[in-house]
């Protein structure tokens, strides 16, 4: 995998903005404060340690969990607590860490559905609803082949999604997210359980998408390998808050960081040891 495509500029426009934000759950705070930004054109990585929070920040984002306190702000827009599908609405499109694709349907109507935020239902009533919905399908299907293309999905378009492998179901879920053309793209370990091969395609895909598309990217990824070679910049959690960020490198290189990380395995051994 090749370094970055692009450097950011410094100066370009900010695409989202968290401030401050806190999140709890009961007793338990998931998010104490955290502020985070991307700039347009960027691919920021999210990363530390399991149940640091970052699944959490990603739903405060979109709207499926909203904070406690903290801002929220799309392309310059408050967006803090509207609804995932008015936020879905204002061009941000994710996926999810454990998939959600639909089974018993196919590959294509599975891609299709990211599309319903470009969808009129309010013209669902019209008179010329068949003339109408011919035309919204032709160009709705122009965009989901140019992504199934973009994606080489062509070969398993009509397969039922569940009988194709893991690999690929991260695949059609990235394609779905892409199809509803986001201005910010959030990806949530969408190499979880991927082997190498498979791993730099969707590597490859997402620094296509940014080249291409010129989309925003928020990455959530464990394969600290992957994230040094695709993120500009990376934020690193740790029990809800941020203890390190900036160039990948340095960021993940960061002492608090390595002993979060240290810890994190520390209390594996230990919960395996008390399971014995
Ligand atoms: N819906 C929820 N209800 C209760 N606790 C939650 C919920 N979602 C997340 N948490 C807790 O919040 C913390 C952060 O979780 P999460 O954001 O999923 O972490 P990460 O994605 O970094 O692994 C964890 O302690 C987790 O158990
Ligand atoms: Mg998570």
């Amino acid at each position: 995998m090749s370094a970055q495509l692009r450097a950011v500029a410094a100066d370009a426009p900010v695409a989202l903005s968290c401030e401050a934000i806190e999140r709890s759950f009961g007793g338990l705070r998931a998010l104490k404060g955290v502020s985070l930004d991307l700039r347009e054109g960027e691919i920021l990585g999210l990363v530390g340690p399991n149940g640091s929070g970052k699944t959490t920040m990603v739903n405060v984002v979109t709207g499926f969990y909203p904070p406690s306190a903290g801002r929220v702000c799309l392309f310059g827009e408050d967006i803090t607590s509207l609804k995932p599908h008015r936020i879905a609405a204002r061009g941000v499109a994710r996926t999810f860490q454990n998939l959600a694709l639909f089974k018993g349907m196919s590959v294509l109507d599975n891609i299709l559905i990211g599309r319903h935020t470009h969808m009129r239902p309010s013209a669902l009533g019209a008179l010329f609803y068949w003339w109408w919905a011919e035309r919204e399908e032709l160009a709705h299907r122009r965009v989901v082949e140019d992504v199934i293309e973009f994606m080489q999905l062509q070969d398993i378009r009509d397969e039922p999604v569940e009988v194709i492998p893991l690999g690929l179901q991260k695949r059609v879920e990235l394609a779905r997210a892409l199809v509803a053309e986001p201005r910010l793209l959030i990806l949530d370990e969408p190499m979880a359980g991927m082997n190498q091969e498979e791993k730099e395609y969707i590597a490859r895909f997402v620094l296509d998408a940014r080249e291409a598309r010129g989309v925003s990217i928020l990455i959530i990824e464990h394969h600290m390998d992957v994230v040094t070679s695709i993120c500009d910049r990376v934020v690193v959690l740790s029990y809800g808050e941020v203890i390190s960020q900036g160039a990948p490198q340095e960021a993940i290189g960061h002492p608090a960081v390595v002993s979060a990380y240290l810890g994190e395995r520390a209390a594996r051994r230990h919960q395996a040891g008390s399971a014995a």
